[in-house]
């Protein structure tokens, strides 16, 4: 199981190592059974990944430019991301792909990027609430997933995590079913190992994960874990999803 904190653009940098610190105290006695991850905003990288080092809980950024370096006013690159200890980055988000103009083709782009410095891209995938009203989830999925991933060769199932977080689900309070996220949990696994990726790729399942909805999700055979917006910024409430994601 893994259990990522996707923080967005909260916390001003003295905050986000408190939060950090908090966290690292919370999660310690559940190391053993749940990989732990913070996702701060990149101007608190260096100092969250002080932070965390020497302790179990990883550093995540929350998204990337593919280059690794040049005049991109405003990016950061994968070699920098590895520099202050990250060994995540959430690409595709669907804030990204709505609000930053992100397509399919640049989070692929991103994806090779991210593998070819060592850092294991967190795709994140997921239909909006019209698309799922006509039936399209999975064929919108599918297509995130082909072109997220194409040309992408895994040696190990531990270089990709893919998140499937449903546009309609994120920051809105309401959660998919435990079907409906096992549902396509399972399509998207199934897809994965058609591309030739191992079945045991991590699939991440957001969309208002809280401490009292985490244990139903989880117990989903597909769901290996969240990605967590909201509930992140808490660090009782996420160690709380920590420890629900132990028990299973
Ligand atoms: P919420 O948990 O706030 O719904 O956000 C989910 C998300 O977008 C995580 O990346």
């Amino acid at each position: 199981m893994l259990i990522a904190g996707n923080w967005k653009m909260h916390t001003v940098p003295d905050a986000a190592v408190e939060l950090a610190r908090d966290v690292a105290r919370r999660v310690r006695s559940h190391a053993d059974s749940v990989a732990v991850a913070v996702c701060p905003p990149s101007i608190s990288l260096a100092a969250v990944g002080e932070v965390v080092r020497n302790t179990p809980v990883r550093l995540g950024a929350q998204t990337m430019h593919e280059a690794e370096q040049g005049a991109y006013t405003g990016e950061v690159s994968a070699p920098m991301l590895g520099a202050v200890g990250c060994h995540y980055v959430i690409l595709g988000h669907s804030e990204r792909r709505q609000l930053f103009g992100e397509i399919d083709a640049g989070v692929n782009r991103k994806t090779l990027a991210a593998l070819a410095h060592g850092l294991v891209p967190i795709v994140c995938v997921g239909e909006t609430l019209n698309e799922r009203k006509a039936g399209e989830e999975e064929t919108v999925v599918g297509r995130q997933i082909d072109a997220a991933l194409d040309g992408v060769h895994l040696d190990s199932a531990a270089h990709l995590v893919v998140a499937y977080e449903p546009v309609w689900a994120i920051g809105t309070g309401e959660t998919a079913s435990p079907e409906q996220a096992q549902a396509m949990h399972r399509f998207i696994r199934d897809r994965l190992v058609s591309f030739g990726a191992p079945r045991e790729v991590e699939i991440l399942y957001g969309g208002s994960v809280k401490p009292g909805n985490a244990a139903d999700l989880f117990a989903q055979p597909d769901i290996d874990g969240g990605l967590i917006g909201g509930a992140s910024l808490d660090a009782e409430s996420f160690a709380a999803i920590v420890e629900a994601a132990s028990k299973v």
